[in-house]
């Protein structure tokens, strides 16, 4: 009977996951879906403790006061721009813990005397691979994203033989412990070897490439979970690990799609150098210009787009830029947003801060959908945005974003871009829109200026 009821809690808290999941799909429910999914895990995490003795309930209790404080105090003061370097974290410590619960459960296992089957051992592996390729992978892409450390890829001739002997040693580790579960020292060269091939794995990847990265490394994380689910038996672990591994994937996938890269691409490929100088681009063709000439241009525009990118973030500049297109509206003009997949640090970043303000979800366009407009556009107005508007990947075939499909605000009549300098983007190639006779760059703070605009355009009226 109570194993019934444990696995009825279970299928409720796995149910949760998943309506948690479908509404976390649109940033209306997003709130409400995360609200779900936290209820799953308090079923699962109550109805673990009631059902099982893992360690005595003190060990428990200090386990989550502290987890709980690190990880409240964590989520408090992250600035938004910094959640990639928090979801990082948080992948690696997932799949750390499944690395040391499996190890744990190992010892646990031979220490009551009983020879551990095949399946069991089997599960014990997958789950320390993949959690120390999440753990050091989700290290080195922390650090990256930091900036503790080099951002560009690592690369060196041979690599992927490297790499392939480096997995190789850890499953043929791993193989052997399936064969004697007894020689517990083999888990460990398991995880030595597993180690770094994770560090290999992601020191090699970085610029436009670090947001699949972390889609992949959430995905290892949910598998490793759902690897010590089988370890220990747990149908809850299983399913919920299951579900982020999952999600991971088509993340990952919904990321490739974003930028026209496969995964063996992404994974394997590498760059090329960048071969386009900032004096080539920029040299005596830059236009500034200010606050004033972008509200008189303004005036007479019917259509304008505005562009956010990850410098409206960091400015905070959604409540002036949630005003200036007010004020626009009000005057008659037509305006909408333009929304790339990856601009910002985190799938959605633009949605969710253009929803904080509370922008209309239908004006809010996609890149396939505000392509083929930007023609009939007046006025296109980049808010901090660099990487995700720049032509070279169009033109460039060795740029790090070659082949990423970015919105082409170039073909309307006039652009106006707002950052502080010609300093690049996330991806640190020089941007030759930046130089186009179409173009002004009003050099400023993204708040700043667009309050200043919005000053402009009411003084004007
Ligand atoms: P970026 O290419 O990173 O460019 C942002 C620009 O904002 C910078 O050139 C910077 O120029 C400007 N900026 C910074 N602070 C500013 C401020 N206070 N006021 C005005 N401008 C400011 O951004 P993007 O176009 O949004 O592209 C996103 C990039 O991040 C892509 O390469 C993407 O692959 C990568 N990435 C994305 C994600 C996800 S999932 N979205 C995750 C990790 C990485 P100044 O310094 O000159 O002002």
């Amino acid at each position: 009977m109570k194993e019934v009821l444990v696995n009825l809690a279970y299928l409720i808290s796995a149910s949760l996951f998943i309506f948690g999941l479908k509404n976390l799909s649109h940033p209306r429910t997003a709130v409400r879906g995360n609200m779900i999914g936290a209820l799953g895990m308090l079923v699962a995490v109550l109805v673990t403790l009631l059902d099982r003795r893992i360690v005595d309930i003190t060990t428990i209790i200090v386990g989550l006061t502290t987890g709980a404080v690190v990880g409240t105090v964590l989520a408090l003061r992250v600035q938004m721009t910094a959640m990639p370097q928090l979801v990082a974290v948080f992948n690696g410590l997932g799949g750390g813990a499944s690395a040391l619960v499996a190890g744990t459960a190992l010892y646990e296992s031979l220490s009551g005397g009983g020879e551990p089957g095949f399946w069991f051992t089997a599960s014990v592996v997958a789950s320390g691979i993949i959690g120390a390729v999440t753990f050091f992978g989700s290290g080195v892409a922390f650090g990256k994203l930091q900036g503790i450390i080099k951002e560009r890829p690592i690369r060196y001739s041979g690599e992927q033989v490297v790499k392939a002997v480096v997995f190789g040693l850890a499953l043929f580790a791993g193989l052997l412990l399936i064969k004697n579960p007894d020689r517990t020292a083999l888990y460990w060269v398991m995880i030595l070897f597993s180690s770094v091939l994770g560090v290999l794995l992601t020191i090699a990847i970085g610029g436009a490439d670090m947001p699949v990265v972390i889609a992949l490394l959430n995905s290892y994380s949910g598998l490793a979970a759902s690897a010590t689910g089988f370890v220990l038996e747990n149908s809850a672990l299983i399913i919920s690990g299951s579900l982020v591994g999952a999600s991971g994937m088509i993340l990952t996938n919904l990321m490739c799609k974003a930028m026209n890269r496969s995964l063996l691409n992404v994974l394997f490929g590498g760059f090329g150098e960048v071969v386009s100088t900032e004096e080539d681009i920029y040299e005596g063709k830059v236009k500034a210009t200010s606050p004033e000439e972008v509200a008189l241009i303004l005036e007479t525009a019917r259509r304008v787009v505005i562009v956010p990118g990850y410098g409206m973030a960091v400015a905070q500049a959604q409540y002036a830029v949630r005003d200036l297109y007010n004020l626009l509206e009000s005057r008659g003009v037509e305006v909408e947003f333009g929304i790339h997949p990856v601009a910002g640090r985190m799938p959605g970043h633009m949605n969710v801060l253009l929803a904080e303000v509370d922008i209309p979800y239908d004006k809010m366009k996609e890149l396939e959908e505000i392509n083929p407009t930007f023609e009939q556009t007046d006025v296109v107005i980049v808010i901090g945005a660099n990487d995700v508007v720049n032509p070279l990947a169009n033109t460039d075939p060795k740029s790090p974003i070659a082949g990423m499909p970015v919105l082409e605000v170039w073909k309307a009549k006039t652009v106006v871009v707002i950052k502080r300098s010609l300093s690049p983007g996330f991806a640190g190639v020089p941007n030759p829109l930046f130089a186009m006779d179409n173009t002004l760059m009003l050099f400023m703070d993204a708040k700043k200026a667009v309050q200043e605009i919005v000053n402009a355009l009411k003084e004007s009226s």
